[in-house]
């Protein structure tokens, strides 16, 4: 039989607490597009590895995603950053897209912050801001859970850290996030459709990574940072370099509401 992604998770959580010296991590950050540079503001760097120095990661594929794991320290407290992600479209299945939420579950967390860009379908949204996420519609197809795990995803966002963040940003908006496939962006009319299903945001992240982490028992927390409107909106072509750039001027801003919401997690 072939490991399991569990034992998978373990192998990895080891080695990282061999070459970090950290015993047991308290939160894991994933950070997507436009908020790696916020890692720096989270507290005292300690190691900083490749993932694909530890067990079961898959090198990464797309540029603006650097691929490395930072240990760091912020008051009694030890915070895992993942600098850039694996995403559903990189063809590598759903066990490689979560196994950074599992590794750092294994390895301790009990909270998991999501951090992605996205495109705004909801009006009232502005490029370059962050927006919390509410809940979520997985348009995936897809669940990193196999066999009979009947996960409750009632409560996928917990409630009590989207307060937390608000404390933190009163004016922090909140909204549906929908995930799809990629690596493409949307056509404008399924634009349309996510928008009458509900969806506030688009982007190509986040979704699976949620659902494995409330398997393992952890709270999640989401941000999106809004690097473009969503197809057939504005007019405007999308393009990748835009989404990045808007995340590289953004970078600041969000990166002192992550430093701010983390020091009260
Ligand atoms: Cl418009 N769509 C998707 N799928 N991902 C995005 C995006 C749009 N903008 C940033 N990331």
């Amino acid at each position: 039989m072939t490991r399991t992604p569990q034992a998978a998770a373990e192998e990895a959580a080891a080695e990282l607490r061999s070459r970090t010296g950290v015993d047991a991590y308290d939160v894991a950050l994933v950070m997507g597009s436009g908020w790696a540079s916020a890692a720096d503001l989270l507290g005292d760097s300690g190691q900083e590895l490749p993932t694909t120095e530890l067990p079961g990661f898959v090198p990464p594929a797309v540029e603006g995603h650097s691929g490395t794991v930072r240990s760091i320290r912020a008051g009694d407290r030890s915070l895992l950053a993942f600098l850039g992600r694996t995403h559903l479209y990189e063809g590598h299945g759903t066990d490689a897209v979560v196994h950074g939420v599992r590794t750092a579950v294994a390895a301790g967390a009990t909270t998991v912050v999501l951090t992605n860009a996205a495109g705004g379908i909801n009006p009232a949204y502005a490029v370059g801001s962050p927006v919390l996420i509410a809940d979520h519609l997985n348009m995936t197809a897809r669940s990193p859970l196999t066999g009979a795990t009947f996960v409750d995803l009632t409560e996928t966002y917990t409630p009590a850290l989207r307060e937390l963040a608000r404390s933190v940003d009163p004016s922090l908006p909140e909204g549906v996030y929908a995930a799809m496939p990629g690596p493409h962006f949307e056509t404008p009319a399924e634009i349309r459709m996510l928008s009458a299903m509900g969806a506030d945001l688009v982007g190509m992240s986040t979704v699976l990574e949620a659902i494995a982490a409330r398997a393992a028992g952890a709270r999640v927390l989401g941000l999106s940072l809004v690097t473009n409107v969503a197809a057939g909106l504005t007019g405007a072509n999308l393009d990748h370099e835009d989404v990045l750039a808007t995340g590289r001027d953004a970078a600041g801003t969000v990166g002192r509401l992550l430093a701010d919401i983390t020091a009260k997690l």
